[in-house]
């Protein structure tokens, strides 16, 4: 009897198995209820009394043998399952997608206001983060003990006690590109002038140290604000639809006179308030003699708008914060 465990035992151990369906084969052979070890176990009853415990030790031995070698040949079969193909596999079909990124919320309003004024005419125009006093305030016609130079608001780069040496700050609106424009390029002049500006201000769901404007600049002969209206009213129902509710009022600026404030409705109909989109108004002669632009000759209007409000409106965001936060269940949103 102990020679047939000993056959059983190489038989087990040569038996092929080199795929699923022969491993398969292999478990109905030797493992199932009814395969050869069962079979042999049921043969105790005629193996002699003294040999019996001898039979069942080379039994066992041999089950596990056998479910060891299942085992082994099932995991690795398993494991090169997910290359091994089929006649049934549609091997025309694409590969999964891995996940993949999308435009952050601002770029992509961004991206939607520069669409809209490329279709007014507009062109595109880039000024430094670090400015100087000079084009950021000076030539704005801010007067010099204008509050908007303190501390509190504007981030010093360099203050200087030389009167003949100029600031540095980190820019605080765009504005001062319209002045480095006219510096360079003769009217007439049709730009937008998209950048980050940065403000010394408390951090909280309504305002951050930095944030993003749009500035525009439009100079011509015989440019009036009715002009400068229709521009604004045009954007505004390119951006949010024709049905938008918005309303001008009057503002002060010190670059512009007169000034307008744009405000947009946000919410529904019953609950809702009124949001300031963007200061703007008629270029002050001041500022077009600080940049050498005849004011006899050109006149023109000039706006800068908050991009974070814009997106804001747009998508019903109620933290500007979730903008530089970079939490991934708040910019998936917007793919
Ligand atoms: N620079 C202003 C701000 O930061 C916005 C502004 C108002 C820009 C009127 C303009 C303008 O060009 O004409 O709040």
């Amino acid at each position: 009897m102990l020679d047939k465990v000993e056959a059983l035992k190489k038989e087990i151990e040569s038996f092929p198995v080199s795929n699923s369906d022969e491993l398969e084969k292999f478990r109905l052979e030797f493992l199932s209820k009814n395969g050869k070890i069962q079979s042999m176990f049921k043969m105790i009853g005629q193996v002699a009394k003294e040999d019996k415990a001898a039979f069942g030790k080379s039994m066992n031995d041999l089950k596990n043998l056998a479910q060891d070698r299942f085992d082994e040949l099932q995991s690795s079969f398993s494991f090169s399952a997910t290359t091994e193909r089929s006649a049934t596999d549609d091997i025309t079909l694409t590969a999964p997608l891995s996940p993949v990124g999308s435009l952050h919320p601002l770029t992509q309003t961004l991206e939607e206001m520069k669409s809209i004024f490329y279709r007014l005419g507009f062109t595109i125009s880039h000024g430094p983060e670090i400015e100087d006093d000079f084009h950021n305030f000076t030539a704005l016609n801010f007067p010099p003990n204008h509050p908007a130079r303190d501390e509190q608001d504007t981030f010093f780069v360099r203050k200087s006690d030389d009167p003949k040496e100029d600031d540095l700050v980190l820019r605080t609106h765009t504005s001062p590109v319209q002045i480095r424009l006219m510096e360079k390029q003769k009217p007439p002049i049709r730009a937008i002038m998209p950048g980050r500006v940065y403000r010394n201000e408390a951090v909280s769901p309504k305002s951050y140290f930095l944030f993003h404007q749009v500035e525009a600049l439009y100079v011509d002969e015989n440019v009036s604000v009715a002009d400068l209206k229709d521009t604004l009213i045009t954007f505004a129902k390119l951006m949010y639809g024709n049905d938008v509710k918005y309303r001008l009022r009057p503002g002060f600026f010190p670059f512009t006179e007169p000034s307008l404030e744009m405000d947009i409705w946000w919410g529904s109909k019953e609950k809702g308030k009124w949001l300031e989109i963007l200061g703007s108004g008629m270029v002050d002669p001041n500022v077009f003699k600080a940049a050498g632009v005849d004011p006899e000759k050109y006149t023109g209007f000039a706006w800068g708008m908050g991009v974070e409000r814009i997106a804001i409106l747009k998508h019903g965001i109620d933290d500007i914060r979730s903008f530089y936060e970079n939490d991934i269940r708040f910019l998936e949103q917007f793919n």
